[in-house]
């Protein structure tokens, strides 16, 4: 083992389709510069773990995953001791889980002297993320692998379309601070469908359809479409019952402060929303004086800001 070691793997943003993509439907998504750096040493015993992630140092599954990477990877979790540095709000809807698990899957294959190849990372990543939720689509992993923009369809394997964003997205990520299980709004979202199959179809075609009209305005540069891409995409997670009083009192706060459009990001029931504006500052500072956290992202452009 080639000790110490560590892995990388970026946050995420979904900007039309989370929870559609878990059936099949396509959706779009963009890597974020932040994101997880796993640091593998030697340990004494059994495997420990660190992080400075709360919501993690007091949840039994990253161990669990660790244990799953490593055994995976075909070497032995205990004696080593595995160090979690993020700079992802965890239960925010910005893919922590599956940044963690690709950061994770890369320091360990580092430990390993192996190299893992792209189609590896993606199943594996996903197998890791089902830790933390049931039944993910992969659109989590993608991301933490590949970053940049792109749509997603999930299958085995996956289809992963680059998109070319030809103007930078100004984009505005806020965070109530209030944390939720997607395990549970996919599972919440799944018992409503079973009862009521035709209509749960047709609004999952409607964001499908919505999908198809953001990776068009994202590739033409057309910034003011995508945002009523992520308007209107916002009313149907109402309809699919995924969204949160919170969610929608930043959505709102974002819209009045200028966005072209808003949304909630991710697994929704709270966590968090993203808003493309044409001055994302004006945004973020009214996000944060009802006191959200907030972060400025210029998807697309090599370099992004933290706010
Ligand atoms: O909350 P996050 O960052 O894990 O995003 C979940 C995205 C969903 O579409 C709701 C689930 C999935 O597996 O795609």
């Amino acid at each position: 083992m080639k000790l110490p070691a560590s892995g990388r793997a970026a946050g995420k943003v979904i900007l039309l389709g989370e929870h559609v993509v878990v059936y099949a439907r396509p959706a779009l998504a963009a890597g974020l510069a932040r994101g997880l750096e796993v640091r593998v040493q030697r340990g004494e015993g059994p495997l420990e773990l660190e992080t400075d992630v709360p919501a993690l140092a007091a949840d039994a599954r990253p161990v669990a995953l660790v244990r799953e990477a490593a055994g995976a990877l075909g070497i032995a979790a205990d004696g080593l001791r595995v160090v979690v540095r993020s700079d992802l709000p965890a239960g925010a809807g910005l893919g922590s889980s599956a940044a963690l698990s690709v950061a994770v899957l890369r320091a360990l294959a580092a430990a390993a002297g192996r190299h893992l190849v792209l189609a590896d990372e993606l199943a594996l990543g996903r197998r890791l993320e089902a830790i933390f939720h049931g039944n993910p689509s992969g659109i989590d992993p993608a991301a933490a692998v590949l970053g940049g923009c792109f749509r997603f369809t999930r299958g085995e394997p996956p289809m992963v379309t680059p998109l070319r964003v030809s103007r930078p997205l100004p984009l505005v990520v806020a965070f109530s601070g209030r944390g939720r299980s997607t395990g549970a709004v996919v599972a919440g979202l799944r018992a409503r469908w079973e009862g009521d199959r035709a209509v749960y179809e047709r609004r999952f075609d409607e964001v499908a359809g919505l999908v198809a009209e953001g990776a068009a305005a994202v590739e033409s540069g057309d910034v003011a479409g995508l945002g009523r891409a992520f308007d209107e995409n916002q009313r149907l997670l109402e309809a699919l019952g995924v969204s949160a009083p919170e969610v929608e009192s930043l959505v709102a706060t974002a819209r009045s402060a200028g966005a072209f459009g808003a949304k909630l990001t991710g697994g929704g029931g709270g966590g968090a929303i993203i808003a493309v504006a044409p001055e994302p500052e004006r945004v973020a500072l009214a996000l944060r004086k009802t006191g959200a956290q907030t972060m400025v992202a210029l998807i697309g452009a090599s370099e992004e800001e933290a706010a």
